[in-house]
């Protein structure tokens, strides 16, 4: 206990209600800034964008737009999957099981989970971690949709959030990783993501991660790359919001949407590129970029799996696998571990 009293000092308290909370840290990390993290991957030989930056109020907008689209069936396909087990899942849970949820997330599939926990439980406490956006609307929705729900937000990186609740208190944690985020990761960053969560975790404790399968070229593209436009959107808003947060003057018209799926490394790359040799001025650092026409800013990966690529990262790490779950189609998968 008198572990987590340290963590806890490194946090403050907001007591909004009786039943939202959130915990902070206080402002003693040295992170870079948007600005210096821009200018540096800009001038790199490959230039790049970190895709923690498309989710301003316009991106996660677009993001929204994106989940709805006929050919993104990720995001519907894992829904139906929650759905169809949903009494499986229950198997694994108690009175005693805490829900954690790493990103604050889509509140449908949030919800799908909370439906069997409420149940069960005369009181729930849901623990959604995000470095931003804790606290939306949806949080307000559920406190008033789930009569015995408790939130407490924590508003840090998934690993500092996880480390923060490891000695919170005694219960058994669900933590959810949905929406085949771990994808994002590269394939050694992922790794040391799962480590990380491994070594926060207490014994007993269950993983629920949701992963996009290996499948159709086809299929795999449109989800990227869909008739209405609305992912290339998505990618060219990291521009505008260069444009307005850093004052810089790039032409969205002279950039254009390029995504394609690499086969080899079983992956969707997400670029921007440049239509036009043009250099762009970003005011807020005081510098000039100059790209080539057809230049790339790659922004994006999303990893596909095949099943027993799944099975084997999360044996490697260490968890047990108690369970995996898939669609028809097998298109996506969840598959629930525990660390013993
Ligand atoms: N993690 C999801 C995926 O890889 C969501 C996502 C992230 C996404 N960036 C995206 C979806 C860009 C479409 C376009 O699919």
């Amino acid at each position: 206990m008198s572990n987590f009293l340290n963590k806890k000092n490194n946090y403050k308290k907001y007591v909004v209600d009786s039943k939202l909370r959130y915990f902070k840290p206080h402002a003693t990390k040295v992170e870079k800034s948007f600005a210096e993290e821009i200018t540096s991957s800009l001038t790199q030989n490959s230039k790049f964008i970190n895709p923690k930056f498309f989710y301003d109020k316009k991106g996660s907008d677009l993001f929204e737009l994106i989940c709805l689209l006929p050919e993104y069936y990720l995001t519907r396909t894992e829904i139906s999957i929650l759905k169809n087990f949903q009494s499986s899942i229950s198997l694994y849970v108690d009175m005693n099981t805490n829900l954690v949820e790493l990103g604050s997330g889509s509140s449908v599939k949030t919800r799908l989970i909370l439906d069997i926990l409420t149940k069960l439980q005369p009181k729930t406490e849901y623990f959604p971690i995000d470095i931003s956006e804790i606290l939306t609307e949806s949080s307000e929705q559920l406190l008033n949709d789930y009569d015995t729900l408790h939130i407490t937000g924590i508003v840090d990186s998934y690993e500092r959030g996880l480390e923060f609740l490891k000695n919170y208190d005694d219960k058994k944690n669900l933590i959810l990783f949905l929406g085949s985020s771990f994808g994002n990761f590269t394939p050694d960053i992922g790794k040391l993501f799962l480590d990380n969560i491994f070594s926060t975790m207490k014994s007993g404790d269950l993983f629920l991660i949701g992963l996009d399968l290996v499948k159709d070229n086809n299929i795999l593209e449109s989800a990227y790359d869909d008739s209405q436009g609305i992912t290339s959107k998505f990618n060219l808003n990291v521009l505008s919001r260069i444009n307005d947060e850093l004052d810089a003057d790039f032409n969205i018209d002279n950039f254009s949407h390029y995504s394609l799926y690499n086969e080899t490394e079983q992956r969707i790359e997400m670029n921007l590129r440049s239509l036009v040799s043009q250099s762009v001025i970003i005011g807020k650092s005081n510098m000039s970029l100059n790209f080539n026409q057809d230049e790339l800013i790659h922004t994006e990966y999303s990893h596909k799996y095949h099943i027993s690529q799944i099975e084997k990262l999360l044996i490697d790490v260490g968890f047990e696998i108690k369970n995996m779950w898939l669609d028809d189609k097998k298109y996506f998968s969840l598959t629930l571990v525990s660390k013993n």
